[in-house]
């Protein structure tokens, strides 16, 4: 498939990368930073421009299968950071509107599971993370009300663990004790879910 990744130097992003390649998938990348993808260098096509930026997208985004999106807020998030994620659902739903690409897998946050007990993701949220819960719901929000074919993937606290292909995934909740999972196991569920159309319309727990 070909792949447009976004947040391609972030954790998640680099292993979404790493992984499409391996997987036999072609990527493009944009980012604001070029350079960090210079491990990359003819494999990928990177190109430079504002992911906040619906002009910026829309010429990256033509011609490809789908959208996979690791992208977020650098932590600490900054206060000019605090609608980061709702302006970016903005400009990437914008874009993608004038493109033949319906197909957007996206990063969330497990925080958004209010039903979820043990951990209580949303009560923690709410409590440590009150800005990021709010950008998180405002930003699946944006997609959930779009005509896109999304998928919205929320894992709980994220780990650099190597890749184990051993984590959980539920429909519509975070499964049981799910505390943790590594980036790498993240991107291994959100590329598969980009290859299949089995997860489109759904909002999906994954953890180890
Ligand atoms: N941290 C956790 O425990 C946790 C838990 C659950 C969910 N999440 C969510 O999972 C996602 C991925 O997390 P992560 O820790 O793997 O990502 P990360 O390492 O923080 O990387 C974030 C990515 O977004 C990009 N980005 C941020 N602000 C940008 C801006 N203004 N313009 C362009 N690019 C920008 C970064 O680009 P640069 O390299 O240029 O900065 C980077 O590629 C995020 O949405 C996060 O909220 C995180």
């Amino acid at each position: 498939m070909k792949l447009v990744v976004l947040g391609a130097t972030g954790g998640t992003g680099l292993e979404v990368v790493r992984q499409a390649l391996q997987r036999g998938h072609s990527v493009t990348a944009l980012v604001r930073s070029p350079e960090r993808l210079k491990s990359f260098a003819g494999q990928i096509t990177v190109k430079q421009g504002d992911l906040l930026s619906s002009a910026d997208l829309q010429p990256v985004i033509q011609g490809h299968d789908a959208v996979v999106s690791a992208f977020g807020p650098r932590l600490p998030v900054s206060k000019a950071d605090a609608h980061l994620l709702q302006q970016f659902a903005e400009a990437l739903t914008g874009a993608i509107v004038n493109t033949d690409v319906r197909r957007v897998v996206v990063e969330s946050v497990g925080f958004l599971f209010k039903d979820a007990i043990f951990p209580p993701a949303y009560l923690l949220g709410r409590l440590l993370f009150p800005q990021v819960v709010a950008d998180a719901s405002a930003m699946e929000h944006v997609f959930a009300h779009s005509h896109l074919d999304w998928t919205m993937v929320r894992p709980p606290e994220l780990t650099d663990k190597p890749y184990t292909g051993k984590y959980r995934v539920r429909d519509g909740h975070l499964p049981l004790f799910g505390f943790k999972i590594g980036r790498a196991d993240v991107a291994e569920f959100m590329i598969k879910a980009a290859e299949t159309c089995s997860w489109v319309g759904k909002i999906v727990g994954v953890s180890n």
